[in-house]
């Protein structure tokens, strides 16, 4: 079990605001130099952007378009941005202040929420999930679960007002790129929202804070790893440091102003019977700049069992993974060490 020492900070925000020594306690050493796998090559590629308000509100024959667009970027990237989202540039800037707040409050008054179970609906933390791994991830979150129960801390005030109006915001923003991507697939979007009881989906407002590291080429942010879920919708404070794995490459990401940045989730991967599949991505630290992301994480609802649509299952496409309730999925998920796809991939059938 891995944990923080050095006059035993509770966060790595305090160890950071205290740190003076040119070097990063050595649990945090999660890359080697020699190890080849955490320094492939980074390389420059252009991301797809989607633009939101043509699949929303364009002319039936623009959305026919931006729906293609969509499919094409689930199945070269599965990860794109979204542009003319709506989300109103305000809302967005104070969930982004209100978690900052959140994160600088004390470990006495963030009490409650630290190190708790991770079927609990609000949860503070450090690093991954230190109770099953070795190493530390230089990254600080928050998890909370806001549908289709709500649940927010009751501080800092104005916390809970912000984030029932964002991720209200976003969740349909995400229902609708759900819509596009069902259609992409030729599947009913009505008749997927009932397989998956998307009107009662789950959904996740996270927070990632990774402060300023003093040796940030022997930390990680976050490993490569994929997301449960069908879909989360990312935004970062300005500050670059996600990487997604493109063709066998890692792909910096250099979002436009504005945008979010989407990727599809191990439960796009098994509905979608391996055509959409879920991508690889991780997180960078920096040394000089604190970075910050909010993330809006949707998923099924926690009881369906999702399995791959059976329109979707043919001679030449076999049935490729076991059904599993989300809800299961995601335990096991938030209880492993993060690691490429390992838990999804205890699903594969190894039909191809
Ligand atoms: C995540 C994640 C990346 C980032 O929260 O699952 O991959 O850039 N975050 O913060
Ligand atoms: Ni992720």
């Amino acid at each position: 079990m891995a944990s923080l020492t050095l006059s035993s900070p509770s966060s790595v925000k305090e160890l950071s605001d205290s740190i003076t020594l040119p070097t990063i306690p050595q649990i945090f050493v999660s890359r080697i130099p020699e190890a080849p796998r955490d320094f492939e090559p980074i390389v420059e590629e252009e991301i797809p952007a989607i633009d939101f308000d043509l699949l929303v509100n364009g002319a039936p024959d623009e959305r026919s378009q931006v729906v293609r667009e969509l499919g094409k970027a689930c199945e070269d990237w599965g990860f794109f941005m979204v542009v003319n989202h709506g989300v109103p540039a305000k809302l967005r800037d104070s969930m982004m202040d209100a978690f900052k707040d959140l994160f600088g409050l004390t470990a006495e008054e963030k009490g409650e929420y630290l190190g708790r179970q991770v079927l609990d609906p609000i949860r503070i933390g450090t690093s991954f999930n230190s109770q099953v791994e070795d190493v530390m991830y230089w990254r600080d979150y928050v998890k909370i679960f806001v549908h289709p129960v709500f649940h927010s801390p009751n501080k800092p005030p104005k916390f809970r007002e912000i984030s029932k109006e964002y991720t209200a915001c976003t969740r349909v923003v995400g229902m609708e790129l759900l819509k596009g991507i069902w259609n992409s697939l030729g599947l009913d979007d009505s008749q997927m929202g009932e397989a998956l009881n998307l009107d009662s989906c789950f959904q996740i407002l996270a927070s990632n804070l990774y402060p300023p590291c003093p040796q940030p080429e022997l930390a990680m942010g976050l490993p490569s790893h994929s997301d449960h879920g069908l879909l989360t919708i990312l935004y970062q404070n300005g500050v670059n440091g996600l990487q997604v794995k493109h063709k066998g490459n890692w792909v910096h990401v250099k979002p436009l102003p504005d945008s979010y940045l989407v990727n599809t989730g191990d439960h796009m991967e098994i509905v979608s019977n391996g055509r959409y599949r879920s991508v690889l991505h991780r997180a960078v630290v920096s040394g000089e700049s604190t970075r910050m992301s909010i993330v809006s994480l949707l998923g099924p609802n926690l009881d369906a069992v999702v399995e791959p649509s059976p329109h979707l299952v043919s001679i030449d496409r076999p049935l490729a993974y076991r059904g599993i309730k989300y809800g299961d999925f995601m335990e096991q998920q938030q209880s492993s060490k993060l690691k490429d796809k390992s838990v999804l991939d205890l699903l594969r059938l190894h039909v191809n």
